[in-house]
């Protein structure tokens, strides 16, 4: 089989080099791609949102299977583009419809979703434009902090979440006046959660689901989990309370109801469903839902899937993902991602990165480039270590290791990935 991954990331890399192993997998080509999934694929210059020419290019290749990585095609509809066309119906896309790509794209319509089907989430009240002193009044009934979210796409800063109502009322006016553009033309303003969250991840082939490993992600650029949100700093899997209750309470009252929820609605959905919990008490919530698989959780779920990726794909495409096998890895999984000096805020690139081999690690690239034949650094969020452990410190160790053998000027990286979990 030839399969097309869409991405450049991190969380590409790790996709890239599970799908690598299997012997179903004749060719691999990722677009754009960075440097580390050039080492498992052949990385094409298309970008992941150009439709025509990602189609013209899997014609002209016979490629069978397009990977979806980020969102962002998902929402602007890829799924739909190739149904639509003769000459692409046949190829396999494992990522949903536009439609059902909503569950990302639009935070209202998650949330009327999670209320038509009695998923657990939040409490909340969506306002447009036109109802800024509405929601500055719905605002004053509640009680802080105030979480408000952008209804639309905002590569992950549409979340403000305050302390004072004066904030909260000042930054509803702003969103709602334009501060993120049209994604921000409503806003969802929403009962604040207290607890630990949890990154759960399912394929579903639109009537069947399989539930990959779980992992919890490190956004703060800071040890402890302090400073600036970030793209994700790290990972790890599994997470001690997500354990085979709580697991089934998940899977009762909120995986299963999603999937029949978009089978009822007629969502077409073939992909990742990404569930973002809070551990509330012991009883989980949906934060959010995403259509994608989590970066940098992915950098771990692929250490800890045993089985074939590209078997649980086909599951997906030819709706049979009920008679695929999924095994888990018994073992830790924690990911330390090495960051640029400066991130999340202004940074430099171009710096020359050495020893990016590491042993006893597996390093998945995330914003790297070559220039001139020499690694260099080209993001924010640069190579991810990951490690498996007998034990979650024992990863975490192998990680940092890695992480501080990887050599590149103003590199940094957190130490404590995972030590919150610690009993
Ligand atoms: P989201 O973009 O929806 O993932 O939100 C970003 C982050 O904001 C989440 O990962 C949570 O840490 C936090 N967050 C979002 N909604 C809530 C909520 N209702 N209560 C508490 N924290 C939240
Ligand atoms: N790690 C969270 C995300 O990918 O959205």
């Amino acid at each position: 089989m030839k399969i097309l991954l869409l991405g450049s990331g991190g969380r590409e890399h790790a996709l890239a080099w599970k799908i690598a192993q299997s012997e179903k997998v004749d060719k691999l080509f990722v677009a754009p791609g960075n440097a580390g999934t050039a080492q498992v694929g052949e990385n094409v210059a298309l970008k992941a949102d150009d439709f025509e020419a990602i189609g013209r290019f899997v014609v002209a290749h016979g490629v069978d299977m397009v990977v979806v990585g980020p969102e962002d095609p998902l929402v602007k509809g890829i799924y739909d583009y190739f149904a639509a066309d003769e000459a692409l119906r046949s190829v396999a896309v494992i990522g949903p419809s536009r439609a059902g790509a909503q569950l990302e794209g639009s935070k209202d319509f998650a949330k009327g979703f999670m209320q038509r089907h009695g998923i657990p989430t939040a409490a909340y009240a969506t306002f447009d434009g036109t109802q800024v002193e509405e929601g500055c009044r719905f605002l004053a009934t509640l009680r802080p902090p105030y979480v408000l979210k952008a209804d639309g796409l905002c590569a992950g800063k549409g979340v403000l979440i305050l302390p004072t109502l004066d904030e909260a009322q000042r930054e509803l006016r702003e969103m709602l006046g334009g501060m993120f553009g049209t994604a921000s033309s409503r806003v969802v303003i929403e009962e604040y959660l207290e607890g630990i969250e949890c990154s759960v991840f399912a394929l579903t082939d639109g009537r069947h689901y399989q539930l990959l490993p779980e992992a919890k992600d490190y956004k703060r650029i800071g040890e402890g989990d302090t400073g600036l949100n970030t793209g994700g700093m790290g990972s790890v899997s599994p997470v001690p309370f997500a354990d085979a209750a709580w697991m089934q309470k998940v899977e009762e009252r909120i995986v299963r109801p999603t999937v029949e929820g978009l089978a009822a609605e007629g969502l077409d959905y073939k992909g990742f469903i990404f569930f973002g919990l809070m551990n509330c008490a012991g009883e989980p919530k949906v934060i959010e839902y995403n259509c994608r698989m989590g970066d940098p959780e992915t950098e771990v779920v692929m250490l800890r899937l045993k089985s074939d990726l590209v078997d649980l794909f086909e599951g997906v495409a030819r709706g049979d993902l009920d008679s695929r096998k999924v095994e888990f890895d018994s073992r830790a999984a924690v990911c330390v991602m090495c960051v640029s000096g400066g991130y999340p805020g202004a940074y430099d690139k171009g710096y020359p990165i050495t020893g990016a081999d590491v042993e006893g690690s597996i390093v998945f690239h995330a914003g790297t480039a070559l220039k001139d034949g020499q690694l260099v650094t080209a993001g924010g969020r640069v190579i991810a270590v990951s490690s498996y452990g007998a034990i979650r410190s024992e990863a975490l160790a192998k990680s940092m290791e890695g992480a501080r053998a990887i050599r590149f000027e103003k590199k940094y990286f957190r130490s404590d990935i995972g030590r919150d979990l610690d009993a």
